[in-house]
């Protein structure tokens, strides 16, 4: 039974991480930490396990793993603290803030011999799972171009705070471009089995204001253009203004046919091929961040994927490594929307 901890207990270990351990027969919620001081205390009241005081006192509780929850700013020093005390790291997005902090953490896991993963969960929405096995078995053919979207109508509907810290570019850092768009970046990796080498983007603050009416101080809007190391081209549109049902949609186009992933509310999946022939799959839909915020929840399988990874010894496929490939895309994307010019990606 692996013993767990959880660093930053706000909404995501409330909706996720928390709840998905506790339903894991294989681990056991022992500690908690948050800087805010009673927010540990509810989830130890909550889920058992004891509340700490600080962080290297958690650390020394004889855990095996734990999950970093906190704010962007504190990922890279809290997941690297806890790799250098032996324990196995989950860490949310973004991984971390800079390059340097990303290849620092990725360092931290190679030394101790922890596992690093890092909570990239659309890779394992089931839609996108077999999209992947769709595109590998040659269903629409050879992958030309692709579509990826992910929008809301921004964070503070999540925390329920209308001046949250994803707002605060000191805590935050980035703003949809990276909280949204890592994941849809990380996501095409994953599908085409390829890396983004070339980012041409436009980021901007288009609508987004605090309750004063002054503009918050991070992106909430970002237009990418992304071309592959293989040549494929594709489009990605993420941002905090859409005043609405959220968009979750990636659309990928083959020399054969296109597949839709979570762009229809029936069907999950859609593979629409040349020949005018369509096939549907129900599979999952997202749960969107107001249904979640308002107690709906589909398991995300990060937890489970992560325990299985320390049950059967084997490092995590979103490794920090892995997820870091990603991160030179966001990085590279700031770049050219300051430059305004195209930037090529050093992805090794
Ligand atoms: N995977 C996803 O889809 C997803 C969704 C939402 C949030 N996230 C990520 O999860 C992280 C947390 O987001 P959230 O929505 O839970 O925010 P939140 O504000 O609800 O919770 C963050 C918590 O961390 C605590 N905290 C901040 N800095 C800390 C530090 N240095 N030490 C200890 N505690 C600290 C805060 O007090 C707060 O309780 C963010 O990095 C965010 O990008 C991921």
């Amino acid at each position: 039974m692996y013993r767990i901890g959880i660093i930053g207990c706000g909404k995501i270990a409330e909706v996720r991480h928390a709840p998905e351990y506790a339903e894991n027969p294989n681990c056991k919620l022992a500690a908690f930490f948050d800087e805010i001081p009673g927010r540990a205390d509810s989830f130890a009241q909550k889920y058992g396990g004891k509340a700490f005081d600080t962080i290297d006192e958690l650390l020394a509780s004889d855990l095996d793993a734990v999950s970093v929850c906190a704010a962007n700013i504190a990922h890279a020093a809290i997941s690297i603290k806890a790799l250098e005390a032996g324990v196995h790291v989950l860490c949310e997005k973004p991984m971390a803030t800079t390059l340097e902090d990303c290849e620092a953490m990725v360092l931290a896991a190679e030394k101790s011999g922890k596992y690093l993963m890092i909570g990239q969960n659309q890779r394992l929405a089931r839609a996108h799972v077999k999209a992947r096995e769709l595109i590998q078995a040659g269903e629409i053919g050879k992958l030309l171009s692709f579509r990826t979207t992910f929008g809301h109508p921004g964070p503070e509907g999540w925390t329920g705070q209308k001046n949250s810290w994803f707002f605060d570019k000191k805590r935050a850092v980035f703003g949809a471009m990276a909280d949204l768009g890592v994941h849809k970046t990380d996501l095409i990796h994953f599908l085409t089995g390829d890396v983004i080498t070339e980012v041409t983007a436009h980021v901007s603050t288009l609508d987004k204001k605090y309750p004063d009416g002054s503009p918050i101080q991070v992106d909430d809007n970002a237009f990418c253009i992304y071309r592959t190391r293989g040549g494929v081209i594709g489009t990605m549109h993420v941002s905090w203004t859409f005043y609405g049902n959220e968009d979750n949609s990636t659309i990928l186009y083959g020399t054969d046919g296109i597949i839709r992933c979570y762009n229809d509310p029936k069907y999950a999946l859609i593979v629409e091929k040349k020949d005018g022939s369509r096939i549907c799959y129900e599979l999952d839909q997202m749960t969107s961040n107001k249904e979640q915020t308002s107690g709906g929840r589909t398991n995300t399988m990060v937890i489970d994927t992560f325990i299985d990874c320390l049950l059967k010894k084997t490092p995590p496929a979103i490794s920090g490594r892995e997820a870091m490939k990603a991160m030179k895309v966001i990085f590279a994307a700031e770049k050219s929307a300051e430059q305004r010019y195209t930037v090529t990606v050093d992805q090794e």
